[in-house]
């Protein structure tokens, strides 16, 4: 079954008109822009990899054919959603885009019958702790030394 989500255009809270659009392999090399500047732990091969085991849950936004945000959503073998990787293009921050990106992929995970929603977060990373919380995210847990450089994680989780 191709559940792929038709391209949405959206309006997002800061009033800025954005497609929202599923992944295809050509926007590597625009994701992989975004995420180098963002200092997500990532590489090519792991997003195109997730991409090839859940192409629904990777979705890019874009305004006037440029992508300037994207997120990644996994499924677990415990049957939540993770979001794996969120990030906007440095430039385009503050209007919208992340909450837009987050609130779509709530949608898609939705209509998989998914109930939760759980992700990890650098403990110094205040705005996007913020924006979470903001959605209805709750911060459940601490994972000591998580990312490369040695920071922790903060858990969070929120029900769909
Ligand atoms: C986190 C990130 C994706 C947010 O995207 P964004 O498009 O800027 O976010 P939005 O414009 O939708 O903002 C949503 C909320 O985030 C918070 N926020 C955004 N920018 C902020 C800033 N400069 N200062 C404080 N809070 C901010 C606010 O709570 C904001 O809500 P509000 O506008 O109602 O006040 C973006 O900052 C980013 O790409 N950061 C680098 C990568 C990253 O940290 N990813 C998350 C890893 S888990």
């Amino acid at each position: 079954m191709n559940e792929s989500m038709k391209a949405m255009m959206v309006s997002t809270s800061k009033g800025i008109v954005i497609k929202i659009r599923n992944f295809e392999m050509p926007d590597i090399r625009r994701v992989m822009e975004i995420e180098e500047e963002s200092f997500l732990d990532g590489d090519a091969g792991l997003y195109l990899e997730l991409y090839e085991e859940w192409p629904e849950g990777f979705l890019v936004a874009e305004k006037d054919n440029e992508i300037l945000g994207f997120i990644v959503l996994v499924l677990t073998p415990e049957g939540e959603g993770r979001v794996f990787a969120l990030a906007v293009d440095s430039g385009y921050r503050g209007r919208g885009i992340g909450r837009a990106l987050l609130k779509t992929a709530f949608n898609v995970l939705r209509k998989r019958k998914i109930g939760y929603v759980h992700l990890e977060v650098r403990v110094s990373n205040q705005i996007a702790r913020r924006l979470y919380r903001s959605v209805g995210f709750m911060e459940t847990g601490f994972i000591p030394f998580y990312y490369k450089n040695g920071e922790g994680a903060i858990v969070m989780r929120k029900v769909l």
